[in-house]
């Protein structure tokens, strides 16, 4: 089949740059003439020559509301014949409604002289699972891709329209060659772009393919041949998951009657793989997933795996006031719309990520087969807790604090420096990818259940639960107390406005601490502040102005950042930890033995003079 190339002409659109993430924005802006269109030809023209022409591009998402429309749409140019039937009424002639589609992505892609594109099976695709993709998977003739546009906009809810002026957003963002976002170079070179474009070119009679069916359809271009392969991403991802753990140990855990599981995809992408490798490959049962079918709105839910949005997952693990009542199961995990983030829990039981990442750490030499030869280096980000940090110190590994961000470890994963990493935001995960990894998370949770309870599985003996290793870590490493507020849609004027008034203050130290002593007298003194500057060890790139920092005698922190990823206004973060190293001590509610530091923090910040707010809108 062929197809000719035409160019159009676009004007810039404002407010197209990249966040923590990728383009990220409301629905409805996405909907605009030429926003997708510009900001793909702008990805385009911000790379290298031969990433385009000739190469091989993934292009798939977490299926929410707008993906298939930006993969592929029904045309909202296709010309409508008008018919005056016998009757004389006007009658709509069916056959042009019929899927005259625009393959936006693709017939870019193909007016761009790309070679091939990879499509996920219905457009699905987790971002673990597309950056394993363009790192593991070839074609049959021995092609590889060297970039995704990835369709998420995470854990931000999705939809057609808002529901109780609750933000509905899509997203895209690109990968690179090494299956991890691009970097700054390249989002800034793609922000530039949007601000110039003024044409792009598109094959517009470019035929539909069928996305629910595997297989490759071929076309030819002026330049040559364009393939669109549509194939099930669940296949490579399995793989790789095999290739990394014990399926056989993990299985015989699952088989244990002592041992109970829950699963809940929040009915995002995650769904699309938690059949086939909890079920299929690892026997637990089918009533051990919830919300694991990907809806194109999650159910009209917020997709984010934490105690405020994964209500029933909560509920059923007995964390919640509207606990369900019957006995929770040992262990519990949930994922966001794309599947990079992961919430871990046990029964009654809440492991913060911070702990997660120190707990994996501290155990993936002796529980997971991928990481027996040793560790290459750790990394957290800097608002996650310390935990990590002292798992390093004690095993003598390499450890790097970078910003918020997956993309910063990306860099020290290619240059060998690190192994495991992971962030306060519920992502975690490993160099076997560039990204987070939802389930992969959840596999090295029960690698560590599955090695903690190889002796007693078989027996009588009581299972080592989730909390209980958790407990033992505090006992080894002593516990970081961690809690993290989050004030949403907050104006942004105002959050600036206590941005800089923090910075301000941080100038005498000795007026922070009367401050402080004003308000509390039971806490350590303030010892430095700053505002955190990373300066990559790989490439010698800096990162500025990364988050607002307080950092206390006793090794206790406040932390104070600007959301990178939210679509309306601004969100603050106020993260709170200390760190207690006697044992006695170690025992205490989260939220009491934080409450002093809270305090300050509020109002040391003015809070709520600044936004309003009593109240934040999350507290995880
Ligand atoms: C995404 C990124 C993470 C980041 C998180 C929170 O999930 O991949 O690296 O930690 O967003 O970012 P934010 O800027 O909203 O705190
Ligand atoms: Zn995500």
């Amino acid at each position: 089949m062929a197809f000719k190339v035409t160019l159009v002409s676009t004007s810039p659109i404002d407010g197209q740059k990249p966040g923590t993430s990728g383009l990220r924005k409301k629905v409805k802006v996405f909907k605009q003439p030429n926003y997708l269109e510009n900001f793909v030809q702008a990805t385009f023209n911000a790379l290298t020559p031969e990433k385009v022409k000739g190469a091989t591009l993934v292009v798939s998402g977490d299926g929410r509301y707008y993906s298939k429309d930006a993969v592929q749409m029904i045309s909202k140019y296709a010309p409508v014949t008008y018919l005056v039937n016998v009757k004389g009424f006007v009658q709509v002639s069916l056959a042009k409604y019929a899927p005259v589609t625009y393959l936006i992505i693709i017939k870019m892609a193909a007016a761009n002289g790309v070679r091939r594109v990879w499509v996920g099976k219905n457009t699905l695709m987790s971002t673990p699972a597309v950056s394993a993709v363009i790192r593991e998977r070839s074609g049959a003739d021995g092609s590889k891709a060297t970039g995704a546009f990835i369709l998420t906009a995470s854990h931000n809810p999705g939809g057609p329209t808002e529901v109780r002026s609750v933000s509905v957003d899509f997203g895209i963002k690109y990968n690179m060659e090494n299956g991890g976002p691009a970097p700054e170079s390249i989002t800034d070179k793609i922000y530039e772009n949007t601000k110039t474009i003024k044409e792009y070119p598109i094959a517009e009679d470019l035929p539909n393919v069928d996305i629910s069916a595997v297989g490759v359809t071929s076309f030819e271009g002026p330049e040559g041949k364009f393939d669109v392969e549509v194939f099930d991403s669940a296949d490579d991802y399995v793989k790789l998951m095999k290739s990394i753990f014990d399926f056989e140990s993990i299985r015989k855990l699952l088989s244990s009657p002592q041992f109970t599981f829950c699963y809940d995809a929040l009915h995002g992408v995650a769904g699309a793989y938690a059949h086939r490798i909890f079920v299929e490959e690892l026997g637990a049962q089918e009533s051990a997933l919830l919300n694991c079918v990907p809806k194109e709105d999650f159910g009209g839910g917020h997709p984010d795996p934490n105690l405020t949005y994964a209500k029933e997952l909560v509920a059923r693990m007995g964390l919640s006031k509207s606990d369900t009542g019957g006995e929770p199961p040992e262990f519990g995990a949930a994922a966001d719309g794309d599947a990079d983030r992961n919430m871990i829990l046990g029964k009654r039981f809440f492991v913060t990520p911070s702990d997660s990442v120190a707990i994996i750490a501290a155990n993936a030499i002796e529980a997971i087969p991928y990481f027996s030869s040793g560790l290459k280096g750790v990394a957290r980000s800097m608002p996650t807790s310390a935990a990590l940090d002292v798992v390093a110190k004690s095993l003598n590994l390499k450890f790097f604090e970078v910003p918020t961000g997956w993309k910063f470890f990306g860099n020290l994963m290619d240059a060998g420096m690190c192994s495991v990493c992971g962030e306060e935001s519920f992502g975690t995960g490993s160099d076997h990818i560039r990204e987070k990894d939802g389930i992969w998370a959840v596999l090295a949770w029960m690698s560590i259940l599955a090695h903690k309870n190889k002796d007693s599985i078989d027996g009588d003996t009581k299972l080592v639960t989730v909390e209980d290793i958790v407990r033992q870590h505090w006992a080894t490493y002593g516990r970081h107390y961690y809690t993290r507020y989050d004030y949403e849609n907050v104006d942004a004027g105002k959050a600036k406005e206590l941005m800089e008034h923090l910075v301000k203050l941080q100038s005498s130290i000795p007026e922070v601490n009367k401050i402080v002593k004003g308000i509390r007298s039971d806490v350590a003194n303030v010892s430095s502040a700053d505002e955190f500057e990373y300066k990559d060890p790989v490439d010698g790139s800096i990162s500025k102005h990364q988050g607002i920092r307080y950092l206390f005698e006793d090794g206790s922190r406040l932390v104070f950042r600007l959301s990178g990823t939210g679509s309306e206004g601004a969100t603050i973060r106020l993260y709170i930890e200390q760190y207690e190293k006697d044992a006695s001590k170690i025992g205490r509610e989260s939220q009491e033995a934080l409450s002093p530091l809270v305090e300050i923090a509020l109002k040391l910040s003015k809070m709520e003079e600044f936004t309003g707010r009593s109240a934040p809108t999350v507290i995880t």
